[in-house]
């Protein structure tokens, strides 16, 4: 069951070849899966070979094998996690039941609905990033793009699946439907705000893969507590494969603070414009751009009172982070949760239902989760000794969803009036000038083990291999 059969036209652990008009449903919409990603998929990168990992079982040992290989020829493919023996319903009004192997009538549109919505972010990001490819940094950070990109492209196939197995001619209209929409169109946009921003530069490449890859975390984990199992299976192995996009995140910020610190030190200076002048991003750009994506990624979870997120728990669709891990009743009737509102001029805590405020919880456990990787940055400051400390804006900060939605907060999380937004506002989120700044750094470097002035090589290459390997061939 774990491994993976290859020799299929569509790779596949779920017996594809026995369900003849699935197989043929897919193998109709995988030309146009590959239509897309020569449309949309990276920019002029069709003839590279790049050393990428490709699952080759769903066992947590060793899933993964790596080779050169060319990204159209990348064998996505249908993966799930094994199944669970007798799996029960472990949160909800239907606690204690079996779990579905089929879509209940009566949850079909709202499943559908979590799924295409999961489903439109994958390609998305693959659209947002499709230019990074011209001006990376280094070839080592060029196959991470682009490991990144052909794994979300591997996670629309995941979504696919089930649209297509499940939902009938709904669902294969919804897998075209994700093939047609484009991140930033004005008139077929993406579902999702965050996903119709721009990802111009790489400093935007590693903050969103590290904050908004990360909401693709917990959004996943929630679903991988969902009632309806292939949903859950689905999700569990997509999760093994998106650590490493938190990952080249994580460090690639880290890279660019390394570098930064290492030229303060040279030169003995914080002065941005000196420092902008010896070719490295300030550390408050980059916490101008902190701010940014994490106020854009935290919007994604949500209104912080949502009836929606009360009947996708209650009905078993969507848990919460970690639910079996939880000590309460799981079902949650009758219990509260605080959300913010501005009372009086000032933010205040005030309880609700926890049914409707699912969507917070869920923000909150992403807030805990999301400022362990800036307190590991901060690290990087310190060691080098310097006093500059970047931190995550309070959760009211440049809000465009829910109650707090248009309210004016400042990053420390004090409500404040239109003037004293304006006047702080370019210290609070990147300018004009400081994206012209940033994209003025974008150069393409791909000798193998050199790296762009503004970054740090990292401390080790992929899979054991040496930092100076050649990761693309560009041919
Ligand atoms: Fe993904
Ligand atoms: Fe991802």
């Amino acid at each position: 069951m774990s491994s993976i059969n290859y020799s299929e036209k569509i790779p596949n652990n779920v017996n594809l070849s026995e369900d003849r008009t699935l197989q043929r449903a897919l193998e109709q919409w995988q030309p146009n899966y590959l239509q897309w990603w020569d449309d949309m998929g990276p920019d002029g990168s069709q003839n590279f070979d790049v050393y990428l990992r490709t699952a080759v079982s769903v066992d947590p040992q060793g899933w993964a094998q790596f080779g050169h290989v060319k990204m159209p020829d990348y064998r996505w493919g249908i993966f799930l996690n094994p199944a669970e023996k007798d799996r029960k319903i472990h949160f909800g009004d239907h606690l204690g039941e079996a779990a579905w192997q089929d879509v209940p009538g009566e949850h079909r549109a709202n499943l559908r609905r979590i799924i295409v919505t999961q489903g439109d972010t994958e390609p998305a990001s693959v659209e947002q990033q499709r230019h990074l490819g011209l001006t990376c940094p280094s070839q080592y950070d060029l196959r991470n793009l682009f490991q990144v990109n052909v794994e979300e492209g591997r996670h629309l196939w995941a979504m696919v699946y089930l649209l297509h197995k499940y939902f009938g001619r709904d669902g294969r209209e919804e897998g075209e439907a994700l093939l047609e929409r484009r991140s930033g169109n004005q008139d077929n946009p993406r579902i999702l705000q965050a996903f119709n921003e721009q990802t111009p530069d790489w400093l935007s490449f590693f903050m969103f893969t590290y904050f908004t890859d990360r909401d693709g975390k917990f959004q996943l984990c929630a679903l991988a507590e969902s009632s309806f199992d292939p949903l859950a299976r689905t999700t569990k192995f997509m999760l093994t494969e998106e650590a490493h996009h938190m990952f080249v995140g994580e460090s690639g910020v880290s890279r660019v603070i390394q570098r930064t610190c290492q030229v303060m030190n040279e030169l003995k200076t914080d002065d941005p414009g000196k420092l902008r002048a010896a070719g490295v991003i300030d550390l408050p750009t980059i916490q101008r751009y902190l701010n940014f994506h994490f106020s854009v990624t935290i919007d994604l979870f949500g209104a912080d009172q949502s009836s929606n997120a009360a009947i996708f728990y209650s009905t078993g669709l969507k848990g919460r982070f970690e639910e079996g891990k939880r000590s309460d009743d799981h079902v949650l009737k009758g219990q509260h949760y605080k959300v913010l509102e501005v009372q009086g001029g000032q933010l205040v805590e005030k309880d609700v239902p926890m049914l409707n405020a699912l969507n917070e919880v869920l923000r909150d456990d992403y807030i805990k989760d999301s400022i362990g990787g800036v307190e590991r940055w901060n690290k990087v400051i310190e060691k080098a000794g310097i006093p500059f400390r970047l931190k995550v804006p309070h959760k009211a900060f440049h809000r465009n969803i829910g109650t707090l939605s248009g309210v004016k907060v400042s990053p420390d999380g004090r409500v404040v009036h239109d003037h004293e937004w304006n006047q702080n506002v370019e210290q609070w989120l990147p300018t004009d000038e400081d994206r012209a700044f940033v994209a003025s750094l974008m150069g393409r470097v791909v000798d193998p083990g050199k790296f762009a002035h503004w970054i740090a090589p990292p401390m080790m290459g992929i899979n054991r291999q040496p930092v100076d390997f050649e990761y693309v061939r560009f041919n």
